[in-house]
């Protein structure tokens, strides 16, 4: 029997062989293991000498899932489909061989995972470890059986529910869903999986009942199946609008599990190529991939961060006490700083209520919050205190002078290597940084709100920010587990600028006489989490105008600010804050503030404008247009130049909808060309603000897109 494998470790004892795939980092099914564990398998049947196989993981992982960047660039379904068809042979052979094999699965058990998990014939996994099917996460379904053999396994309505949404489950209720047959502490897991494997040969376990597909007494009857997939489908159109891959799952029960499960093998990688070559796997992918990605800068290559233990955190307003809420949860020192007793008070009062969600989900005990508190946390009104720091957060209330007398005190008590770090939300960086002696030790970290879960990190170069400075701040935000996306210094940075000017096009319409309700639906329906004017109420109409006026004055004209928008803004309702702005929220539920209403309709009459009716697509269109323009004008003033990185800002720090890619993603299937004459046209009615950028001008001519691989 062949045991010189590349990634499966192979040893056998007592009649039993192990075979424990090894492939870093997490183990996942490529091509090759795929291979060496078809080889693998037909060599234990044939020897004589071995009687049964275990099949076990290394490190933390059984097997994490396939290999999607293998998977990605098939361009042709034959090809794809004869990948997917030799992935089932195997797996077919292990669950249809001579010879008991039994998972020992000891640790993540995912995707392509759990397909092969689940071609065993027994399952024993170690406490705790994750098992599912996520890939509705990347636009797809399971194209090993997993749709076919996890009802055989747990019935139709968990199956259902795993793999349409993709969430995994924690062994223990794999065990009480009957998706593995035991659990065994992870130091004698293999022990387990081996005395179950001697289970077959004793005649205690039967290897023609165990074969997953042998299994039809949790298959639902004709009618409990349409039944439940009728109400799947409801529950699921409700709840993963945009996406494909949920209702394809649910086609491939709808159409499978029959009594032979070969034919339903093949429809499912049917279904399954159905959606790798969708627009939205492709996206989904592209966001999962740049996500691994993101911080990989060749800027910072080779050059190695600085360690960060201790992290001061300046201002425990709402900002700080969510970003020390982040420190101390990811296992970092903090030290907390504020002006005064008062202040700091508060933000404890803050840091704890950040909380509330844990102590009442259990996940932490009021004991245990305060241990934290106790082991990780300092509190002070002393900036001498701040003197151990790795790096130092700045959080403090959003002006200049004060933020600068404060670095430059630190300056003189800091270690010379500890990195400042603003987290302002729109001061210039590059000016905040010019009282220090080394300006290169100041960085932008810029949190979104609430800071301990929203996943983006914007992390901002000033003009002279070092390399060492990024390369650190980069490694803090990955060790923290945020996602950093580095850009250059510039009025709103990246991601409040971007989404200004998507949002902020709606007032163009709005004065054009387009029904502010027909934007707000169309572009939550395009997928944004809300509308303009609902964020503009969150927000605040005044900050959201202030943010205008900076625009104005640091970018110029082409920002000035709408007269529709001065109007709406002197009505002095600024959103939820002062009960209304766009929205009354003084009843039960949000109605239209009449005040506003009535400055827009006066507007309206005062220019001559009649109503206007606009199909949402085209309204969305004007504000991807000019979403897009500012993004390209971004890209010419050097404060961005990685379009993964842009569209990853979008999706983790605004919400657009991932199954879209991102807004230059968008942009790439649209057209330079097509966005370029819309802009023309948007220029002539609009003005200055839709005046394509050059570089956009030249994409259009030379027909080139923002990614190099195309749309
Ligand atoms: P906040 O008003 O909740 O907290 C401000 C903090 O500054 C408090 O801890 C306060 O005690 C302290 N402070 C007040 N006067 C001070 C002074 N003279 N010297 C030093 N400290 C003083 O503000 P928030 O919202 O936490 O914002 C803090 C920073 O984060 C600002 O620069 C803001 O632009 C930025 N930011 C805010 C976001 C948000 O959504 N609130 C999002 C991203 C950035």
């Amino acid at each position: 029997m062949r045991t010189d494998f590349r990634s499966i470790r192979v040893e056998t004892a007592d009649g039993i062989a192990v075979f424990r795939i090894h492939n870093p980092p997490v183990n996942q099914l490529s091509e090759h293991v795929v291979r060496e564990l078809a080889d693998a398998f037909a060599g234990a049947f044939r020897e004589a000498a071995v009687q049964a196989v275990v099949l076990t993981g290394s490190g933390k992982n059984f097997v994490a899932g396939a290999d999607i960047t293998q998977i990605k660039d098939i361009r042709s379904r034959e090809a794809l489909l004869a990948l997917l068809h030799e992935n089932n042979r195997v797996l077919n052979a292990i669950e249809t061989g001579p010879k008991p094999v039994v998972a020992a699965i000891n640790g993540a058990c995912l995707g392509g995972g759990l397909e092969l998990a689940m071609a065993c014939h027994y399952r024993v996994a170690a406490p705790g470890v994750d098992l599912g099917q996520p890939e509705v996460q990347l636009g797809l379904i399971p194209g090993a059986g997993g749709t076919q053999r996890l009802p055989r396994l747990i019935g139709l309505p968990n199956a259902l529910d795993m793999i349409t949404t993709g969430k995994p489950i924690r062994s223990e209720k794999a065990l009480e869903r009957r998706l593995v047959d035991e659990i065994a502490p992870t130091e004698t897991l293999l022990q387990a999986a081996i005395r179950a494997a001697k289970g077959f040969l004793e005649g205690r376990h039967h290897l023609a009942l165990r074969a997953t597909r042998a299994r039809h007494e949790r298959l639902p009857s004709a009618a409990e199946k349409k039944a439940l997939l009728d109400f799947a489908r409801l529950m699921t159109a409700a709840k993963a609008k945009g996406y494909i891959a949920p209702f394809k799952a649910l086609d491939a029960f709808e159409r499978g599990l029959h009594f032979d499960i070969e034919p339903d093998l093949a429809m499912e990688a049917e279904l399954f190529a159905d959606c790798l070559f969708s627009n939205v796997a492709r996206n989904l992918i592209g966001i999962f991939l740049h996500t691994r990605a993101a911080g990989r800068l060749p800027r910072i290559e080779g050059i190695p961060p600085a360690p960060v233990r201790t992290v001061g955190v300046l201002g425990g307003g709402v900002m700080g006490s969510g970003i020390v809420h982040l420190l101390v949860n990811e296992g970092l020192n903090a030290v907390l700083w504020d002006i005064d007793d008062a202040a700091v008070a508060r933000g404890m009062a803050g840091l704890r209520a950040t909380f509330d969600y844990h102590l009442k989900n259990k996940k932490i005990t009021p004991e245990g919050l305060e241990a934290l508190f106790r082991e990780r946390l300092t509190c002070t009104t002393d900036l001498a205190r701040l003197k151990e720091a790795d790096l130092v957060i700045e959080a403090v209330v959003e002006d200049m002078a004060v933020k600068q007398k404060l670095w430059k005190e630190l300056e003189g008590i800091c270690r010379p290597e500890a990195v400042f770090a603003t987290n302002t939300s729109a001061l210039p960086i590059t000016e905040m940084a010019s009282v220090l002696g080394d300006p290169g030790r100041m960085i932008g970290l810029h949190f979104f709100n609430p800071a301990h879960r929203m996943q983006l990190l914007e992390v901002i170069c000033a003009r002279k920010t070092s390399d060492a400075t990024l390369a650190t701040s980069v490694a803090f935000a990955r060790a923290v587990r945020k996602i950093p996306i580095v850009v250059n210094d510039g009025p709103g940075f990246y991601v409040s600028r971007q989404l200004s000017a998507f949002m902020g096009a709606s007032v163009f319409l709005m004065a054009d006489g387009v029904d502010p309700a027909a934007i707000e639906s169309a572009v939550v329906d395009f997928g944004m989490p809300m509308g303009p004017a609902a964020l503009s109420d969150l927000t605040g109409i005044d900050i959201n105008y202030r943010v205008n006026k900076t625009f104005e004055m640091r970018l110029g004209p082409r920002w000035k600010v709408h007269p529709l928008t001065e109007a709406i803004y002197r009505t002095g309702c600024y959103g939820r804050k002062t009960g209304a702005g766009y929205m009354d929220y003084s009843g039960p539920q949000p109605v239209p503030n009449p005040k506003v209403a009535a400055v827009i309709q006066d507007y309206l009459k005062q220019h001559g404008v009649a109503p206007r009716q606009m199909p949402p697509r085209e309204i969305v269109d004007v504000l991807l247009a000019a979403a897009v323009n500012e993004a390209a004008y971004m890209m010419e003033e050097g404060i961005c130049d990685r379009p993964q990185d842009m569209d990853l800002a979008m999706v983790y720090g605004t919400g657009f909808p991932p199954y879209r890619g991102g807004i230059l993603r968008c942009a790439d299937r649209w057209g330079a060309r097509p966005i370029h004459e819309l802009l023309l046209e948007l220029e002539k009615r609009y003005g200055p603000r839709f005046t394509p950028a050059r570089r956009l001008a030249e994409m259009a001519r030379e027909g080139r897109t923002f990614y190099p691989e195309g749309a």
